[in-house]
């Protein structure tokens, strides 16, 4: 069965993709199109596919982020690598397979070790899985710095502005806003207008503010824009994190066998 088929009928199964203004995608149109959707995959990325979208924690959450990172570039302006921010907003939380699913949903603060040792180091886990499994580095690189801020101060490589890959930072907006309008463990899902407050105060220091404004305008009722970035600090005062260690799986093997 082709990819963009299966995901036809898992949208339709979801309700569709929430529109909103000028933004409209539903199964019909998220089905068909061949330059986003990849036509062929292999089967051990099938597999990986499947396993993301009847995943109750992440299923839908990964294919909405797909979607609207899609509509974001396409508005940025990209016309190529459409189907690798596709596969890279699918894929960007693939690494919480591998996190023990009572931490996904705890309802309670996680503990430092729980949260830099094991969750936050899905974005790494998922990159080794999916390169392994042969998708391409645009790919790899949506999934390893999705949680990389505009600031520097996010991870797992401390990465800042340009230095951060543009897929990357696009789905980085797209996951924001679908987490802020949707019920999470730990509070209430937000109004699209609380979001989209949310996305615009982020914009220049959590998001890249040229991507976060355009998403507020895409997705936005009114017309242009309210949300104006935040003053960027100086490029010179960002810091590049050194890198994490290498990964030696401890901590998750310590979650799993508690
Ligand atoms: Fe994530």
């Amino acid at each position: 069965m082709r990819l963009g088929t299966k995901l036809g009928k898992l949208l339709a199964r979801l309700g569709g993709v929430p529109s909103a203004g000028n933004f409209e995608v539903d199964a019909r149109e998220a089905d068909p199109d061949p330059s986003v959707v990849p036509g062929a995959v292999s089967a051990r990325q099938q597999e990986l596919i499947d396993q993301v979208l009847v995943n109750p924690v992440i299923g839908g959450h990964s294919l909405r982020t797909a979607v609207l990172s899609v509509e974001i570039a396409k508005r940025l302006g990209l016309t190529t690598a459409l189907g690798d921010i596709f596969l890279g907003g699918l894929f960007h939380d693939v690494g919480q397979l591998f996190v023990p699913p009572a931490l996904l949903v705890a309802p309670r603060p996680l503990t430092p070790t729980e949260r830099t040792e094991i969750v936050e180091s899905h974005p790494v886990l998922g990159a080794l899985v999916l390169g392994g499994a042969g998708l391409s580095q645009a790919v790899l690189d949506c999934v390893l710095h999705h949680h990389e801020r505009w600031d520097g101060g996010g991870y797992p490589y401390g990465l800042a502005h340009d230095r951060i890959p543009v897929a990357a930072r696009i789905v980085a907006v797209a996951e924001v806003y679908d987490v802020l309008t949707h019920d999470q463990a730990y509070r209430a899902a937000l109004t699209r207008e609380e979001t989209l407050d949310e996305v615009c105060h982020a914009a220049g220091n959590q998001l890249d503010p040229e991507v976060a404004i355009l998403a507020y305008d895409l997705l936005h009722k009114g017309s242009s824009s309210a949300c104006r970035a935040t003053p960027a600090r100086p490029a010179a005062s960002y810091a590049v994190r050194p890198s994490r260690p290498p990964l030696t799986f401890g901590g998750l093997r310590a979650a799993h066998a508690s």
